[in-house]
């Protein structure tokens, strides 16, 4: 395995084959944190319109720290899961209140606002900040288990854990926000659950599961 080039064929692969997101437009951290809460449980044909609109009306964290709750619960009917949108709310009023409207770009600080996981954290600090810390959601344990196979239970909390691992050790230094970007991406659009492309996949070359034709069977888990 050669990491040097799995980040080169990764990173060229998304510059060249990524979708083009209304999120994607700038690197804006505000904007990249309410993509990545809205896409948490919501699928990206669906969270389009919303993310679009949502923006529209609450342009700053400002704006949104200023809204009604009612509001902000209206601009996200139709997306469920309201937790969501009533945290980010509360985490953005936050900012505006500890930050001077700055989304922090320290892990720690993140780490603590309402709503922001280890994922949304991960995401924001490398999208946004160009900064190389792993960004671990289904998608990118899916690809990671198949090109290194990896065959610990993904439903087992550890196994996160385990990915951040991984991650920090391969992702570019370089491009930390195409890196992650490309891994779910490619987990999106090419390594897919049931069926993957591997024949268009931009690391076939490197992935142990292809190799050993073992790609539907990663990654593992257990239903519990
Ligand atoms: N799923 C999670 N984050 C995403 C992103 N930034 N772009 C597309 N799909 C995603």
């Amino acid at each position: 395995f050669d990491k040097t080039k799995f980040q080169t064929q990764l990173i060229n692969w998304f510059t060249q084959d990524q979708r083009i997101l209304p999120w994607r437009e700038n690197q804006d951290p505000y904007r990249v944190w309410i993509s990545e809460i809205m896409l948490q449980q919501t699928r990206v044909d669906t969270v389009i319109p919303y993310f679009n609109n949502f923006l529209t009306k609450f342009p700053t964290p400002e704006a949104l720290a200023e809204a009604d709750e009612q509001e902000v619960l209206k601009a996200w009917e139709g997306l469920g899961y309201y937790s969501r949108a009533r945290n980010l709310q509360n985490a953005v009023r936050e900012v505006v209140e500890k930050y001077e409207g700055i989304v922090p770009n320290d892990p720690d600080l993140l780490g603590e606002l309402k709503g922001v996981g280890p994922y949304t954290k991960g995401a924001i600090l490398s999208i946004a900040y160009d900064q190389p810390e792993p960004a671990v959601d289904g998608n990118v344990m899916r690809v990671l288990s198949r090109v290194l196979k990896v065959e610990d239970d993904i439903a087992k909390q550890s196994t996160r854990k385990l990915f951040e691992g991984l991650i920090y050790h391969l992702i570019s230094k370089q491009d930390p926000s195409s890196f992650n970007q490309g891994l779910m991406e490619l987990g999106a659009l090419i390594c897919t659950p049931k069926s993957p492309s591997c024949l268009l996949c931009p690391v076939q070359n490197q992935c142990r599961a292809f190799a050993e034709g073992i790609e539907t069977e990663l990654p593992v888990k257990s239903s519990k």
